[in-house]
């Protein structure tokens, strides 16, 4: 079957379904193009509260999905590929963040989005890429705070916000590839871009950076600097964003540690092995079938709810 048929496909299975679909900033451009909505784990989040839709089609990984869940607790929630994870919820395990937890009843737990629901029911409040800076400035002054899982946007934000954070470590794979010398390279190629950082980035990478921010943040960035080329360090499907949204500007994609060779216009560099798990015809699939569903257990879903709502009441 053709991609023309399948979208044809999708958009009939959307109107019988009575159903939204939320695409990440990293799904191939033929799902960003199927879909209602498409934005960074912030924008979705807030999308997912909001929709009067008896069914949520989430393109991304599990754990996007599982927040829209758990703040939809009675709609069906379907994911093209169960199996999309994330580097990043598997470093943190919640057992282990449990017994961190044990160590200081002073704790208070601020959550990066990407971590299982278990560890988003064990924490005080949710941040995304979008609004961590926000989320920890307005942290209680007098508590200890605890950052999961990631330590590169951690210590980010902690540069940002002045305020001490132990830090998990645990980190994206993807965005710890990036390496210094490769930027420095494009930035020798194309002297007048502009380098735009995702937050997961290594410090030495982050140093490179005209900005640093969240994917929805990257994409109007470059809308609105006046600069016609970008270095853009982050997953390499955001650029389908970029490139619909800014006529005529060119966007340069940085090769994984060791490729040695420049990208090129059609290289698959810098890619999530898990958000290119979702395919037009397996987003096809989950919207005939309902099929693969996000379920969670209730009491789950009801501690998780609250760090969520926090976040979103703040921004
Ligand atoms: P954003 O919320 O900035 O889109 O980031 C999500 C993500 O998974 C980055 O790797
Ligand atoms: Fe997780 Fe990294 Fe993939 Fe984002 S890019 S979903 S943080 S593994």
């Amino acid at each position: 079957m053709s991609n023309g048929q399948t979208i044809t496909e999708i958009r009939r299975l959307k109107e019988d379904r009575n159903a939204v679909i939320l695409a990440h900033n990293y799904q191939v451009p033929e799902i960003q193009d199927s879909a209602d909505y498409v934005g960074d784990s912030l924008g979705l989040s807030r999308q997912a509260a909001e929709t009067d839709a008896e069914v949520i089609v989430f393109c991304g990984v599990r754990f996007m999905a599982e927040t829209a869940k758990i703040l939809n607790p009675g709609k069906v929630v379907v994911l093209p590929d169960i199996n999309a994870g994330c580097s990043l919820e598997e470093s943190c395990p919640p057992d282990q963040l449990a017994q961190l937890q044990a160590t200081n009843p002073n704790f208070y737990t601020i959550a990066y989005i990407n971590c299982s629901a278990e560890v988003k029911k064990l924490s005080d409040i949710i941040c995304t890429s979008g609004n961590a800076v926000r989320v920890v400035e307005s942290a209680p002054k007098d508590r200890d705070l605890l950052f999961v899982p990631d330590e590169n946007l951690g210590s980010w934000v902690m540069e940002q916000t002045g305020r001490p954070m132990t830090l998990w470590k645990g980190n994206c794979y993807v965005h710890t590839d990036f390496q210094r010398d490769n930027i420095l390279r494009l930035k020798g190629l194309h002297p007048e871009a502009k380098v735009v950082v995702h937050p997961e980035s290594l410090r030495g990478v982050r140093d490179l950076a005209d900005i640093i921010c969240s994917t929805e943040k990257m994409v109007n960035y470059c809308r609105d600097n006046p600069a016609r080329q970008f270095i853009v360090v982050t997953e390499s499907g955001i650029i389908h964003r970029m490139k619909k949204e800014c006529p005529g500007k060119e966007f340069v994609c940085v090769p994984e540690y060791n490729v040695m060779k420049m990208p090129t216009d059609n290289c698959r560099c810098s890619e999530c092995k898990y958000m290119k798990m979702n395919t037009l015809e397996k987003l096809r699939n989950c919207m005939r079938d309902l099929y693969p569903r996000i379920k969670l257990p209730e009491e789950t879903m009801r501690r998780a709810r609250l760090p969520i709502e926090r976040m979103l009441a703040l921004s």
